[in-house]
This record gives structure tokens, C-alpha cells and sequence, in this order.
């Protein structure tokens, strides 16, 4: 294993060094008061808060606030703090679909335009409390909608552009919204979808009472639904100009974001303001190792946690100019991530591994010969990164210069709970490698769920104790919460991943030890697909499982058993990948259908994935024991008629 020694360079610009790391740990857990109660202060509070923690983590009592007492708005902390101090410095960076046109938009601008958008909200009738469904494709208004939500103190739930009709009503009944916020179409590596078209579909299936607000992002047409439907331009026109800051609570909620498990229909991870954007803030100014006047660009979507975090609240808060980019990695060429980096002089990138398996398979040539000089730092999340594609992102890209932050965390973490800091420590490729603040990882034994305390070891990851941006519960739903997270290994926050650490300490998360897999970064639930595949007229019974992917990390193998009567076919086959596209989404494709007459099941009737997985990844030289099966010739026949995967 390779390991990178800390940078005379990268300690010389850094906050935080070896030591500084050291004390700073220490103190955040053996003192999580005195330590978070000093790094609320990077906050502008209405009133700052005197009761900093208050955590209970034992089943079935889990009750999580910190700051409880204290009071802000978090609009005001992303945007009018600034204005003084800032104010014609580019808050939003807009690198659009096609290159060449970007536009920037300053903190005053920004200003002006958020009040604007809470003016618009207001009048649509949303008041503090009220929830709001976003979707959006990567556009300003993206964020622009979300802090003047937290303005007013309505509660935001973007929905990724990309999530089907269906996927978006379950969304909007789930969180009880009473606005949708769309766009005519979403303008993607040079075609349009017709988001506006989509909002349509989803919105025949909520309430009549549920609202359309459209931003007019290509012009192209659109069906009108009149009474339901407001053109953002129109409304603005009508209302005011100023909006003053609600004053919320720290423990009011800031934003719903759904986000699948293992079991059921995904969940609405809840996360509130104070503590939230606390980490959101530190963690990025510490780990982005960020500094006044840097430009600072990560490729995520807004609707996934990384885009809330690390697009929107964590930089704005810190007075960041961020970028936005609605464009894709590949379009118009693979040269489009160093184009942009090059033109803005962008000084951290954040993307995804499986972004740089793809650009690492296109070959170095679209990389060199791109002045890369700006960046200081590059990053990596959604999933584990293999060594291969973590080299070539510090080589090629990095040039050796950069060092590489590998940040592990969740939907329901808020902010990076694992990585290590540049200027403090050394890096290993393909390991997220140290706790962040406050953060105490702990290795369980999956069976017993008893405490491994060697140091080299493997088993599932879990976390001790809280920290300020932890999710608060499902919403609407804290028994659930508490079960997903609390009731398997009590007095700890299972993480659902497995992981190993090595001599030194490091760790590395390996992966999902639950039914979730990891699609190029994309987070779901094996029942989610499976439930779609058996919603198919045609299907009787499916079994989802996720196999090795070169490029996505995790494909997406099924299992799928017809109706009597119905033959398989190539057709079908086709037909059922479309099916479960327009149910979830086209980042749901699955790669491999294979028509199995049945499945293997215990003779009290539960299907053995583990043998499944094992046919999926073509290692069925290790079944196991295939003798408690109630059939176990079933097994023949699915090696027999094994698919290979698109
Ligand atoms: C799951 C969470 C956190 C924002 C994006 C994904 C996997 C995430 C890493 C990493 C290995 C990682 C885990 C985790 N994951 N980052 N650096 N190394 N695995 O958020 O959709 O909630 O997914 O992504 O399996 O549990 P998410």
C-alpha cells in the first residue's frame, strides 16, 4: 500500500496541521460542549444558543438537538452577512449546459434575487412550517429557491431532475407539499428533457390543491394548467422587493431530502438549522481547506445531500463564490471538467470516483495540456474509490500537486463524518482515513455487535455519539428512524456500510452491508426496484441485487419471474428495463434481467440474496450451503441461464 507523506506546500497553507488535528479531536470528544459551543460562534445568531447538546442515542429514546435554545435564520447567514463585506464578490457561478456563457451572480444580486423568490413563495401562500418540493435542473433558481425557503421558514425537498413522475409524487404526498417548483425543460449534455411535462405527470397523482411554479429556463412550450401553474417571471413582477429573515429555531427543520433503504419507500431524512449548517460550514471550510476569495466548484446535483451541503449552504455560508454547473462530465467532450476548471480558475474540485472512472477510460489526453494550476485541493464522494481511479485523479489531474480528500458520509450525516485533512495527514489511496471533528467512528462485530478494539480489523462501521449535523428523524416517522438507525446495535448510529482499518488507524469503507446499493453514485434500494419490476402486469416476482461495475461501482442485476403463461423474451426483457426507468428513473436501469421460474427460498420462504449476489458477481465456485434451500436444484438452473450484464 502507497502512502503519500503531508506536503511541505500543503501544510504551508493550512489551517490545520498534524497537531493542530490532535488537539482539536481530543478536545471535541472529551469535551463536545466547550468544542461545538466555540464553532457555533462562526454562525451569526439572533441568539446565540446556552444549551449546546442534547443527546439521548439509547433505543427506543433517541432524541437528538444541539443549540437547542438558540436562534438564527440561515438565509441570513448564506447571504445578507455577506453584503457588507462582499457584496459584489460572485456568490453563484453559473457554467450552463452549453460552455462559453456562464453568468455570475454576485451576494448582492443574490440578495435581491432570493428576496424576490420568498416574496413569489409568499404569495403563493407558503408560509414558515410549510413544505416545498424543488425541481429543478442545476439553474440558479436551484439554490435561489432553497435559501428563500429557509428566508421565510418553509421547509425545502428537492427532488433530483432526474427522478420519474412517479418518484415525484411519492415526494410531494410524502412531505404534504403544497408548492412544486419546476422548470419548461432541463437542458443535459445537449438535450432538453421536458421537466415541466414530468411535474405534469407527477402532479395528476396529489392533490388538486398543490401548486406549479415554473422558471423559464429554454422557452420551449409548455402544457398549462391555469389556476395551478404560475410563470415565475409573472409573479415576480407583481410582489416586492424585500423580504426580511424569519427568526427560527435551531432545531427547526431546514430541509427534507429522501433518500432509499434498505426496506420500504425511501425515507425523508430531516435535517434542522443550527447544527446543520454549523458543520455544513466548518466541514467545508476545514476539509476544502478554503480561503476568502477561492473559487470553488463541486460537480454534485442539488438534489442530492452533496449538492445541499457542499453546493449550497456549507460555501455560501462561508462567503465561498460556489459553481453551479448543469452540464455533464461528457459533453461536448471529455475535456469539459478541466475546461471549466481551466476558464474560472476553479481552486477545489469535488466530483465523484465514478466520474473519474469514466474520464480516466477516455485517456489522459483530454486532461492534458489544460492549465489545472488553480486547484489546491480535489475531492472525491458518493462511493468507494479504487485505487486505479485515485491515482490517476492525483497524477494526471493533480499533478502530485493536490492533495486528494476522500470524504465519507451520508444523506443522513449532513456533512463528512470521515476524511482526511489536507496538511494533516498523509494520504493512502482508496481510504477515506481519519474522523472529522467530534466524529467517533467505532468497528463492530456484524453479529454480536460487540466493540472490536484492534486496531487492524474488519467488520461494519458505526458511529458513537452525535454530532451538530445528524439527521433528527424520518419525517413523520421517528419510530422508523429509530429502527434503520438505532435499534440493531444499541447506543450507536449504524452507518449500514461495512469497513475495514488498518495499523495505522486509517479506515476504509468498503461498502453496504444492507439491501442499498451504489449505482454510479446513485443511492437505492433493492426493494425499490424489485417493487417496481412486480408492479409490471406480466411479473410475478422479482429479487434485486447489485454485482461489481467497472465504470458505476454497482450494476444492477434482476431476478425476475413471470406470470404462468408468459414467455420470456428479448422483448419483454426491453420492456421491463423501460418499466423500471419511467418508475424510478433512467439512473435506475438495470443492467441484467434474468428470467428465473423461481427463485431460491428457504423452506420458511425467504429468498437467499446472498446466493443471488454470488451468481450476479459469477463467483459460484463459493455458494456456500445450499442444503437449507427447499429446493436447491433451483440454483442449477439459475447458474444455467446466468446473464451477462450490459
Ligand atoms: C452512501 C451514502 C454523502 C454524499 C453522497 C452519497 C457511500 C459515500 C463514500 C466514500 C466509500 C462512500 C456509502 C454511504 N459513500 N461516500 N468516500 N467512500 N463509500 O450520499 O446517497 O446518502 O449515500 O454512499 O455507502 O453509506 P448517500
Amino acid at each position: 500500500m502507497t502512502t503519500i507523506p503531508v506536503k511541505d506546500e500543503w501544510k504551508a497553507h493550512t489551517k490545520v496541521d498534524e497537531a493542530t488535528y490532535e488537539a482539536w479531536y481530543k478536545k471535541s470528544v472529551e469535551d463536545p460542549e466547550g468544542f461545538w459551543a466555540e464553532h457555533a460562534k462562526r454562525l451569526d445568531w439572533v441568539k446565540e444558543p446556552t444549551k449546546i447538546k442534547n443527546v439521548n442515542y439509547m433505543y427506543p429514546d433517541v432524541s437528538i438537538k444541539w443549540f437547542e435554545d438558540g436562534e438564527l435564520n440561515v438565509c441570513y447567514n448564506c447571504v445578507d452577512r455577506h453584503l457588507e463585506k462582499r457584496g459584489d464578490q460572485t456568490a453563484i457561478l453559473w457554467e450552463k449546459d452549453e460552455p462559453g456563457d456562464a453568468e455570475t451572480i454576485s451576494f448582492k444580486q443574490l440578495h435581491a434575487r432570493v428576496q424576490k423568490f420568498a416574496n413569489v413563495l409568499k404569495e403563493l401562500g407558503i408560509n414558515k412550517g410549510d413544505r416545498v418540493v424543488i425541481y429543478l435542473p442545476m439553474i440558479p433558481e436551484a439554490a435561489i429557491s432553497m435559501l428563500a425557503c429557509a428566508r421565510i421558514g418553509a421547509v425545502h425537498s428537492v427532488v433530483f431532475a432526474g427522478f420519474s413522475s412517479d418518484a415525484l409524487a411519492d415526494r410531494i404526498n410524502g412531505s404534504g407539499a403544497k408548492l412544486v417548483i419546476t422548470a419548461d425543460e432541463a437542458p443535459r449534455g445537449g438535450r432538453n428533457t421536458p421537466l415541466k411535462a414530468n411535474a405534469d405527470k407527477g402532479l395528476a397523482k396529489c392533490e388538486d390543491s398543490v401548486k406549479c411554479l415554473v422558471v423559464q429556463r429554454t422557452g420551449g412550450d409548455v402544457a398549462w394548467n391555469e389556476g395551478r401553474d404560475f410563470w415565475l417571471h409573472e409573479v415576480s413582477e407583481k410582489v416586492g422587493d424585500e423580504c426580511p429573515c424569519e427568526t427560527m429555531n435551531a432545531e427547526d427543520p431546514l430541509f427534507i431530502l429522501y433518500t432509499s433503504g434498505s426496506t420500504g419507500k425511501p425515507k425523508g431524512v430531516v435535517h434542522t438549522s443550527g447544527g446543520y449548517l454549523v458543520y455544513a460550514s466548518f466541514t467545508h471550510e476545514v476539509i476544502f481547506d478554503y480561503k476568502d476569495g477561492d473559487i470553488y466548484w463541486c460537480t454534485a446535483d442539488v438534489g442530492w445531500v452533496t449538492g445541499h451541503s457542499y453546493i449550497v449552504y456549507g460555501p455560501l455560508a462561508n462567503g465561498a463564490t460556489t459553481l453551479v454547473f448543469e452540464g455533464t462530465p461528457a459533453y461536448p467532450s471529455a475535456s469539459r471538467f478541466w475546461d471549466v476548471c481551466e476558464t474560472h480558475k476553479v481552486n477545489q474540485f469535488y466530483t465523484a470516483p465514478t466520474a473519474i472512472r469514466a474520464l480516466m477510460g477516455k485517456g489522459d489526453s483530454f486532461v492534458e495540456g489544460k492549465d489545472l494550476s488553480s486547484i489546491k485541493i480535489l475531492g472525491t464522494v458518493g462511493e468507494p474509490i479504487n485505487p486505479e481511479a485515485w491515482n490517476w485523479y492525483y497524477r494526471v489531474v493533480g499533478k502530485e500537486r493536490c492533495p486528494v480528500v476522500d470524504t465519507w458520509w451520508q444523506t443522513e450525516t449532513g456533512g463528512v463524518l470521515i476524511t482526511p485533512l489536507p496538511g494533516a495527514h498523509a494520504l493512502k489511496p482508496g481510504l477515506a482515513s481519519k474522523p472529522f471533528f467530534g466524529v467517533q467512528p467505532v468497528m463492530l462485530e456484524p453479529e454480536s455487535g460487540k466493540v472490536i478494539e484492534t486496531t487492524e480489523a474488519e467488520g461494519v462501521l458505526a458511529i458513537k455519539d452525535s454530532w451538530p449535523g445528524q439527521m433528527r428523524t424520518v419525517f413523520g416517522d421517528h419510530e422508523r428512524f429509530m429502527n434503520t438507525y438505532f435499534q440493531q446495535y444499541k447506543g450507536y448510529y449504524f452507518s449500514g456500510d461495512g469497513a475495514r482499518r488498518d495499523a495505522d488507524g486509517y479506515w476504509q469503507i468498503t461498502g453496504r452491508v444492507d439491501d442499498v446499493i451504489n449505482v454510479s453514485g446513485h443511492r437505492m434500494g433493492t426493494a425499490e426496484i424489485e417493487s417496481a419490476l412486480v408492479a409490471h402486469e406480466k411479473v410475478s416476482e422479482a429479487a434485486v441485487v447489485g454485482f461489481p461495475h467497472d465504470l458505476k461501482g454497482q450494476g444492477i442485476y434482476c431476478y425476475v419471474t413471470l406470470m404462468s403463461g408468459t414467455e420470456p423474451s428479448d422483448a419483454l426483457r426491453e420492456e421491463l428495463i423501460k418499466h423500471v426507468r419511467g418508475e424510478i428513473g433512467p439512473f435506475a436501469k438495470p443492467d441484467a434481467i434474468q428470467f428465473a421460474p423461481d427463485l431460491p427460498k428457504t423452506r420458511s420462504g425467504k429468498i437467499m440474496r446472498r446466493i443471488l449476489r454470488k451468481i450476479a458477481e459469477n463467483d459460484t465456485g463459493s455458494l456456500g450451503d445450499t442444503s437449507t434451500l427447499a429446493d436447491p436444484s433451483v440454483v442449477d438452473d439459475l447458474i444455467a441461464n446466468r446473464q451477462s450484464a450490459s
